[in-house]
């Protein structure tokens, strides 16, 4: 019986994975205790996004309001109330005689009662006249600042003479941000699923990958994986990226077909429960990395082992990318692909994005990542999640493409002394771009890579290469 029980959990987990209504109620707690007193917070969900003629694109909640509510459908909006008794009230999609028809039909009342245990639930043609009784004694409202729909809305009640509404109005987006950055251990149980679902997928495309393969055919093993893994949604567009493309940042074409002598650049993040993974594995496809590429990769791997090991709480954000960056700026110098390792906008030719980002419900998370007092960024605590991706990426048309980028802030001679002096090495190391990417987690003593499953060193890799896959034969 108690196997049963357990058997039937696990496969309700794997048909709805997402966190317990407890959690939302947490998550709404640590957003009310940023509320000035007698406030109102009001959001609305994520619109449908038409994708062409009457076809809309799959429909993924706004992150501040799932991170609220836990509530994924079109259609939603909700109100958080601080007075003498916290109030959440869900505005959400009813059942009706023609639902199920031609859409997904709505959750049923006890479904929504347990999901997302709302005090009181609405449907979304009531919010106005809801909206407007509970403005009715409040000092502040908080809402979306660019969300100018219910902004007009807010503005109509509140202007008016009589009825005692809100003087305040405040910007609701920086609480739920300040809540977001640091995640529960149910949270990064969460993270650590979407993780290891694209860490499996970094795993099966190293074993698949040889020439003659396209862009698009890695891109659906990874695809393949998450799905079959209980992954829905990819958490970004898959980076894709061979030989010449391994160095665009964000390249998503997925049409050239690899050839030996490529690096393939895979930036590449499943969604688990609405969290989002990114982990970015750079590898040759012919199986063996060439001298050049070993040369490039070796600094990128360096650089991101200095920026992972300063991690630990009370250090700045920016100490983190400065410690790689440092690593990558005097690798360039000794490869001759800058002149000067002290200067910044050198080491930008070929590092042109930040080395960190956030992550959790988005790829790029909510968090300021300013200090609050003070300089230096904001400081680490534990249960921040965070990216250290640094990259150099040698594109063939760097030098002719300097001008342009870099002419506004540097003298014309400076440029020309610059790129006489590089050419030789950017012509070695040409159509070479490495990224490689861990998500990490700041815990009491220091830090946990998450995603440190993924083969990462330049052996672990050629040796993973080695083996065979049952996909793309
Ligand atoms: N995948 C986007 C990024 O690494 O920030
Ligand atoms: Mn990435
Ligand atoms: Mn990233």
């Amino acid at each position: 019986m108690r196997l049963m029980i357990l058997l039937l959990s696990a496969l309700s987990l794997a048909a709805r994975p997402q966190l317990p209504a407890t959690e939302f109620a947490a998550h709404r707690a640590k957003v009310l205790l940023q509320m000035e007193k007698n406030s109102l917070a009001v959001m609305t969900g994520a619109k449908p996004l038409m994708r062409n003629n009457d076809i809309e694109y799959p429909f993924r909640q706004n992150s501040d309001f799932f991170y609220l509510s836990g509530y994924d459908r079109p259609d939603s909006r909700l109100i958080l109330i601080k007075g003498d008794q916290p109030r959440f009230i869900l505005f959400v999609e009813q059942a009706g005689p023609h639902s199920g028809i031609w859409n997904t039909a709505p959750y049923s009342p006890e479904e929504v009662k347990k999901y997302f245990a709302p005090d009181t639930v609405y449907s979304p043609d009531q919010f106005e006249e809801i909206l407007k009784q509970e403005l009715r004694g409040k000092s502040t409202v908080y809402y979306d600042f660019t969300d100018h729909d219910l902004g007009e809305k807010i503005s109509e009640i509140v202007s008016a003479p009589w009825g005692r509404y809100p003087k305040t109005l405040h910007d609701f987006t920086p609480l739920v941000a300040e809540a977001r950055l640091i995640k529960s251990p149910a949270e990064i149980a969460m993270l650590q699923k979407a993780v290891d679902i694209t860490n499996a997928a970094h795993r099966e495309v190293m074993r698949a990958t040889r020439s003659g393969l396209f862009e698009y055919q890695v891109n659906a093993l990874i695809t393949f994986i998450y799905r079959s893994m209980n992954s829905p949604r990819d958490g970004f567009p898959s980076i894709v990226g061979s030989g010449p493309n391994s160095t665009i940042l964000h390249y998503e074409k997925y049409d050239r077909q690899l050839e030996d002598g490529d690096m393939m650049v895979l930036d590449i993040g499943a969604e688990y429960g609405m969290y989002s993974a990114d982990v970015t594995r750079t590898i040759p496809v012919s199986g063996t990395f060439s001298p050049e590429q070993k040369d490039i990769y070796e600094i990128v791997l360096a650089a991101q082992q200095a920026g992972i090991e300063k991690t630990a709480p009370g250090v700045g954000f920016g100490e983190v990318g400065r410690a790689s960056t440092r690593v990558i700026s005097a690798g360039l110098k000794r490869l001759g692909l800058i002149t000067d390792e002290n200067s910044r906008w050198q080491t930008r030719v070929w590092l042109m994005h930040g080395v960190s980002h956030w992550l959790g419900l988005d790829t790029h998370d909510a968090g300021s990542y300013l200090a609050r007092e003070g300089h230096g960024g904001r400081l680490l605590e534990p249960g921040m999640v965070f990216t250290v991706e640094p990259g150099i990426y040698v594109s063939a048309d760097a030098l002719e493409k300097m001008d342009k980028i870099f002419g506004r802030y540097i003298s014309a001679e400076e440029l020309t002394r610059f790129k006489d002096a590089v050419r030789p090495a950017v012509e070695k190391y040409k159509n070479i771009g490495v990224r490689i990417e861990d998500d990490i987690l700041v815990t009491e003593k220091g830090y946990k890579n998450l995603s440190g499953e993924s083969p990462r060193t330049v052996k672990e890799i050629e040796n993973l290469m080695k083996k065979s896959s049952a996909y793309l034969k």
